[in-house]
């Protein structure tokens, strides 16, 4: 029955189990569980059939776990502490010293760091390809390349990756795949159904949806899963926090509604930004301008997302002058929020990238980033159309 179910219905009922007389789940604040006997104790170790310790798993973060995966479609999915748990956690179970990587240009910094930075310390090597272009995936293979990864539309670019062609590249070389599907968000993008393997997600976006919960989340195959629950998230750390993980199942019960929200939202906006005279350039993926505004329509069928960017004829100047006049949307690093928040990735989130690589990636100086939350939209546009008066 629940296979048959729509995304609403999933959301709400899959995992979520009850007992006789609630009506919403308990949060399972324990660390440990208890055995009846030594004997049981014994078979928890031996068959993993039951609750033993929360770094191994936990009652309710395993109804995140079932929520996400379902929508995602697919086998099975684990719940991290942050995002960053995910990707690092997902990369980990695949690569060792001597492998390489290639990875998407475009990518969010923490992510670009860990495959730059930290994981050549380890021997493992990665190339950036072009996000725009499938043949430079293909081109950047070489006889060691254990995995393709991926960000798609990418922060804060909102650059996409092709991911059935790049899928097909991968599986032809026997590669696996990874998306960071934050951005999107299953509502918008179903990457397995496209032919990707493994779906990382910072749940802290839009899946808890509320500017509350820390979380991440890695998709894929049930033996995928398995070997990244037991290897870097059992020794490494990186579980999720019970109740962040009951937050973010509670905010993924509202997820399909929140998101059509956002998109609508996002895209009225959009096309605001876009028709002013003060807006040099704005891009959305469901917007004309978005120079792969085909690929979105085909990839994003659900709907463009809820980040909007854009950058003003006065560019940096004119960027942070608008910042500091809004007085409804929030200045913040983050996004998926309810309310609309607004962030300068050069000076913030991508400031530790550098120059050279934020401009490889099209971060310009004065690219704003605008999460657009689920305010009434006119109220959106009113504070941006006040803080733009000011502007040259
Ligand atoms: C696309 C993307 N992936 C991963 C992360 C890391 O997530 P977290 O902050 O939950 O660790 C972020 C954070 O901004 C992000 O934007």
């Amino acid at each position: 029955m629940e296979d048959n179910w729509k995304m609403q219905t999933k959301a709400i009922h899959i995992g979520t189990t009850l007992s006789p007389q609630d009506v919403s789940p308990p949060v399972h604040m324990a660390n440990t569980f208890i055995f009846e006997s030594a004997e049981q104790a014994a078979h928890a170790f031996e068959y993993e059939d039951q609750p033993i310790y929360t770094r191994w798993g936990n009652p309710t973060t395993e109804i995140m776990e079932r929520k996400i995966a379902a929508l995602e479609g697919g086998e099975a999915a684990i719940a991290t502490a942050p995002g960053m748990a995910a990707v690092s956690a997902a990369l980990l179970a695949i690569v060792s010293s001597g492998d390489h990587i290639v990875a998407t240009t475009g990518l969010y910094s923490g992510t670009h760091h860990f495959i730059t930075d930290d994981l050549p310390r380890f021997g493992v090597h990665a190339t950036l390809a072009r996000a725009d272009d499938p043949g430079a995936f293909e081109a950047a293979v070489r006889p060691n390349t254990r995995v393709i990864y991926l960000e798609s539309p990418g922060n804060p670019t909102l650059m996409m990756n092709d991911l059935a062609a790049i899928g097909e590249i991968a599986r032809a070389h026997n590669i696996l795949t990874i998306v960071d599907n934050t951005f999107a968000t299953p509502v918008n993008q179903r990457p397995i159904k496209l032919g990707i393997d493994v779906v990382v997600h910072s749940a802290t976006k839009f899946l808890g949806g509320h500017g509350d919960a820390i979380g991440g989340a890695v998709v894929g195959s049930a033996a995928m899963i398995e070997r990244i629950k037991k290897g870097p998230i059992r020794r490494f750390g990186g579980c999720i926090s019970p109740f962040n993980a009951w937050l973010i199942a509670r905010g993924i019960s509202t997820l399909p509604l929140r998101m059509e929200r956002h998109n609508q939202n996002a895209l009225q906006v959009a096309q605001w930004l876009g028709n002013h005279t003060k807006v040099a350039w704005v891009r959305y993926p469901w917007h004309p301008d978005h120079p792969q505004a085909d690929l979105a329509r085909r990839q994003m069928v659900g709907g463009g997302g809820g980040v909007v960017v854009f950058e003003l004829k006065g560019g940096y100047d004119a960027g942070v002058r608008l910042m500091d006049h809004v007085v409804l949307c929030a200045r913040t690093v983050s996004l998926g929020d309810v309310r609309t928040l607004l962030t300068h990735p050069a000076s913030t989130t991508h400031h530790s990238l550098g120059q050279e690589v934020r401009a490889a990636s099209g971060i310009t100086d004065g690219l704003i980033r605008l999460a657009v939350g689920l305010e009434d939209v006119e109220d959106i546009i009113a504070d941006l159309d006040k803080a733009l008066v000011g502007a040259p």
